[in-house]
C-alpha cells in the first residue's frame, strides 16, 4: 500500500498527444501513448490525491481514481486547463503537445491531385509555461523528452519554462513502452530512476513531488 503522501491535494494531469486537424479525416500529432501520465494518475490517487486528467486521444483506460476530460487539439487541452487550474495545488504536464496548429483547416477531405500542397502552420500555445507565468501558479512538474544532449536541454527547458522540477527521459527508451528511466531535475540537483515499470517511476515521483512540496510553498 502506498502512503498518502499527497492527501487532499488537488493534481491536475496532462497526458497522451495532442491532435491538430488538416483536414476531414487527416491531422498532425505526436508519438505518444499516454501510458506515463496515465501512470502518474494512478499513482497520485494511491497518493491521496483528488485526480484531474486532462487527455488527448489514447487507446487507455481511465485510471481508477481520476476525472477525466478528453481533448483533441494543444487549444482544447489548454482550455480545459485553464478551466481547472486555479483548482490545483500541483499541475504535471505529461502530455506531448503539438508545437503547431493548421491555420486553415478544411472541412471537407482535401482531394489528392499531382500539386504540391502546402500546410501552413502557426504555434500552438505552450500550456504549461502559462500556467508557471500565473500569480498562484500551481506546484508545476514538466517533463521533457530529448533524443540527445538530454541534461543540458532538460536543464534549460527546466529554467525556461521556471518549474521546480522537470522530468527528463530519452524518447528512445521511453515511447510506447511499458517501461521507463528518468531523470529528476530540480534546484537540488539530479535524482536518477532507474529502468522501471511506468508504475513504479509514477510512485518514486509522487514521493519526489512530496517532499519538494511543502517547502517550496513556504519560500
Ligand atoms: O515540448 P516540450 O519538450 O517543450 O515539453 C516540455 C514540457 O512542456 C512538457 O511537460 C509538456 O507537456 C509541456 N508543454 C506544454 N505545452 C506545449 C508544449 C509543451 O504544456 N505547447
Amino acid at each position: 500500500l502506498q502512503p498518502k503522501l499527497l492527501l487532499g491535494k488537488r493534481v491536475l494531469i496532462t497526458a497522451g498527444p495532442t491532435f491538430e486537424r488538416i483536414d476531414a479525416v487527416r491531422g498532425i500529432t505526436n508519438t505518444s501513448s499516454g501510458k506515463m501520465g496515465y501512470a502518474i494518475a494512478k499513482a497520485a490517487y494511491e497518493a491521496g490525491a483528488d485526480v484531474v486528467l486532462v487527455s488527448g486521444e489514447t487507446a487507455l483506460p481511465t485510471p481508477i481514481g481520476s476525472r477525466r476530460i478528453n481533448v483533441q487539439s494543444a487549444q482544447q487541452m489548454q482550455q480545459a486547463v485553464n478551466a481547472e487550474v486555479d483548482q490545483a495545488d500541483i499541475f504535471i504536464g505529461v502530455a506531448a503537445v503539438a508545437d503547431y496548429y493548421v491555420l486553415n483547416p478544411s472541412e471537407q477531405k482535401i482531394k489528392k491531385d499531382a500539386h504540391i500542397l502546402t500546410l501552413e502552420l502557426a504555434p500552438n500555445p505552450d500550456i504549461l509555461a502559462g500556467i508557471t507565468a500565473r500569480p498562484n501558479a500551481p506546484f508545476c512538474v514538466g517533463f521533457a523528452a530529448e533524443s540527445e544532449n538530454l541534461l543540458e536541454y532538460a536543464e534549460a527547458k527546466r529554467l525556461r519554462k521556471k518549474l521546480p522540477l522537470l522530468v527528463a527521459n530519452l524518447v528512445q527508451t521511453a515511447m510506447g513502452a511499458d517501461h521507463n528511466e528518468v531523470i529528476l531535475l530540480d534546484d537540488h540537483g539530479e535524482t536518477r530512476l532507474h529502468s522501471a515499470p511506468k508504475i513504479d517511476i509514477a510512485r518514486k515521483l509522487m514521493a519526489h513531488i512530496a517532499r519538494l512540496y511543502p517547502s517550496i510553498q513556504q519560500d
